[in-house]
């Protein structure tokens, strides 16, 4: 790019009270693009007050869409601003007993480990912000259960070994009623039980709770087992945008997370994106780039590199927030649309040694975001050991890797975002994390979609539960065939006229891979594969 300083100077936007810089020269879009789009910018500020005042944002739900309040109660209504204050008041005093041994295990002795058993928004937002902030003697480690393999599970309890006994747990689901959630909840209450241990004793529920027009299976029964404590979420908080709640504040705190500057940053940011001059809104600058990039349908990846370690998660993360928000069959008015933007990545510069070589010379399928953590030195401390005879710095090379691939790429054209945090704490990642909720929001006003749905999820949990009776109905025909050797087609035939043969095929490889009593009989193909119930 001949004129990149020239671009680079009148495309930086900055915030030197945030900490955080948003350069887009990087990205081929023309001046034009800003009246082009003013229509569809105007209708993303219409929509984000509307949604700020407490509109129904999520028809599908009927749900007001409040994550924005949470930190800046004033925004939100009295009854709602009183209960935010309540509930973050909770939260700060359980992690400062628990810190203090006041809070402890049932054996008496301090917590020393989280075992977080959620999934989704209520996994990925306190993952990411413990390992982005958590000092690094944290007075609590994490462990995770945020799927529902039994051998992740075993593996996590392996680590845990004695430590069982001094891990406090956190279930954590906003609808209460998740099938990975409540199997890794029962999973853990087995484990607990077989080590003797109580665990009411060492289990928190983080649920919106139970009331006259809604059931959480969770706080219920943490209510009627008497576990050490439930914090609650509102039905306005979304999974995706959750980690200012409870979901994101409480495991965090306990790790040793300072949650007021995360809260203060993220309303900072919230602040400044609320701004209607969309040159000046980093949010929208985002949002239009990835219509720029994309030409408004997704056709190009978004490629997330922080040039940080702590910031590794940030693009599972993103990819929640932004492809659940944005990958939606049907617009507003009801038009196939098929939208969404896929994203994946990292860091750097590891990913260099992986992917970078397909972004720089391979398919043009991308753009990428840069993420520098300028000052990345550990602490306040001195600048490090000299690694190379000119007396450069680990840091010098990371920020070299990052702006040579920066150049790099633009030679090749292939465009890229660069934010800039001046470091990494818990303002600046508030604000980084509220920033990239903005964008989203404003996108999806772009282009017409409801960020805050999640119809094809729903769509997937129907399909598991189908198959889940596939298995059941195969299990009971061999049960029943008294040791009789069958293929998958004699199963599917006893097991009912509707279910397709294949899949009876898969339930049966699956009975025969995880129950003792089940076997099957390799033929020449599935076909003549047999399956049958040892007695
Ligand atoms: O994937 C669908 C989803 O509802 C996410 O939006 C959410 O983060 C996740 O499942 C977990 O949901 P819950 O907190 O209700 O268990």
């Amino acid at each position: 790019m001949p004129d990149s300083w020239e671009r680079f100077h009148r495309h930086l936007l900055r915030d030197e009270s945030i900490g955080l810089s948003l350069d887009i020269s990087r990205m081929r879009f023309d001046d034009a693009l800003f009246e082009r789009l003013a229509p569809r910018i105007e209708r993303a500020w219409a929509d984000m007050a509307a949604l700020e005042a407490g509109e129904i944002a999520n028809p599908d739900e009927n749900r007001r869409v409040g994550h924005y309040w949470l930190r800046n109660p004033d925004l939100a209504s009295e009854a709602d601003a009183a209960w935010i204050r309540r509930v973050r008041g909770e939260i700060e005093r359980f992690a400062a007993a628990v810190h203090a041994g006041e809070i402890a295990a049932a054996n008496g002795n301090a917590f020393r480990h989280l075992l977080l058993i959620g999934i989704g928004g209520s996994a990925l937002g306190p993952q990411l912000a413990i390992e982005a902030l958590a000092p690094a003697r944290s007075p609590i480690d994490l462990h995770s259960f945020d799927n529902t393999d039994p051998a992740g599970f075993a593996r996590t309890l392996e680590r845990l070994g004695d430590g069982l006994a001094e891990t406090l747990v956190i279930v954590a689901s906003k609808s209460g009623r998740t099938p990975e959630t409540r199997n890794g909840m029962l999973e853990a209450e087995a484990a607990f039980a077989r080590a003797g241990i109580d665990f009411a004793r060492h289990a928190v529920a983080v649920t919106c709770p139970t009331t006259e027009t809604f059931c959480s299976i969770l706080d219920d029964l943490a209510r009627e087992r008497g576990w050490l404590a439930r914090f609650e979420l509102a039905d306005w908080i979304g999974g995706r945008t959750s980690v200012t709640s409870a979901v994101g504040l409480l495991p965090a705190a306990l790790a040793g997370v300072d949650i007021g500057p995360f809260l203060d940053g993220a309303a900072a940011m919230d602040a400044w994106t609320r701004r209607t001059d969309a040159r000046a809104n980093p949010a929208m600058l985002l949002a239009l780039m990835w219509h720029h990039a994309g030409n408004g349908r997704g056709e190009k990846d978004m490629v997330i590199l922080p040039y940080c370690d702590g910031l590794g998660l940030l693009g599972k993360y993103l990819q929640q927030l932004v492809m659940e928000s944005l990958g939606k069959a049907l617009d507003r008015d009801g038009n196939t649309v098929h939208q969404g933007i896929a994203v994946y990545g990292n860091k750097g510069s590891t990913d260099q040694h992986a992917y970078i070589q397909q972004l720089r010379d391979g398919l043009n399928n991308f753009f990428a975001t840069f993420i520098e953590v300028r000052d990345s030195r550990p602490g306040a401390g001195p600048v490090a050991v000299p690694v190379d005879e000119s007396g450069a710095v680990s840091a010098d090379y990371l920020q070299g890797f990052l702006r040579g691939t920066r150049e790099a790429l633009s030679e090749n054209g292939r465009e890229s975002l660069t934010l800039s945090l001046d470091r990494l704490d818990a303002r600046r990642f508030g604000s980084l994390l509220a920033l990239f909720e903005r964008a989203v929001s404003f996108y999806a006003s772009l282009v017409n979609v409801n960020a805050y749905h999640q119809p094809g999820v729903e769509a997937g949990k129907k399909a598991a539960g189908d198959f889940l009776g596939v298995i059941l109905a195969a299990r009971k025909v061999l049960e029943e065939a008294d040791g009789a050797a069958l293929d998958a087609a004699a199963v599917a035939t006893a097991a009912g006229p509707a279910i397709p043969v294949e899949a009876v095929y898969h339930a049966l490889t699956h009975l025969a891979a995880t129950r003792p009593d089940f076997e099957v009989k390799t033929g020449a193909t599935p076909a003549e594969d047999t399956f049958f119930r040892k007695s």
